[in-house]
């Protein structure tokens, strides 16, 4: 695994979101209650720059009539056609649903932000 440097920690403190060129690839570094993340910026679903979508909550299955909002701050929203992802797992939110964001480590030393890639 090779260690890229990506950014400073500083870069994320105001803004969730930086979107980076790292070893070639557009990457979406994200800083969501606490820790780091970095996912490709390419949708599963069509292609589109996903990491540029609107970060928000959403709603969360529940019985029929009843409805409960969560995991504020930690949906990405894809720009194109609305799938939504768990920004902490890459998870698409619908259930059963198998497909991912391509993500990659991030490792913290001396107030800098690495991507961990082959
Ligand atoms: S390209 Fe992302 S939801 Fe269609």
């Amino acid at each position: 695994m090779n260690k890229y440097l990506a950014a400073k920690v500083s870069e994320l403190n105001v803004n969730p979101r930086k979107i980076v060129q790292v070893n070639g690839l557009e990457i979406g570094l994200f800083h969501i209650k606490g820790a780091y993340y970095a996912w490709r910026n390419i949708c599963p679903h069509a292609g589109a720059p996903v990491c540029q979508g609107l970060i928000s909550g959403t709603t969360l299955p529940t019985h029929v009539y009843e409805y409960e909002y969560g995991l504020e701050e930690q949906v990405l929203r894809c720009p194109w056609h609305g799938w939504e992802f768990d920004l902490t797992t890459g998870k698409h939110l619908v259930e059963g649903s198998k497909t991912k964001l391509r993500g990659y480590e991030v490792v913290v030393e001396n107030g800098k932000l690495y991507v961990l890639m082959k």
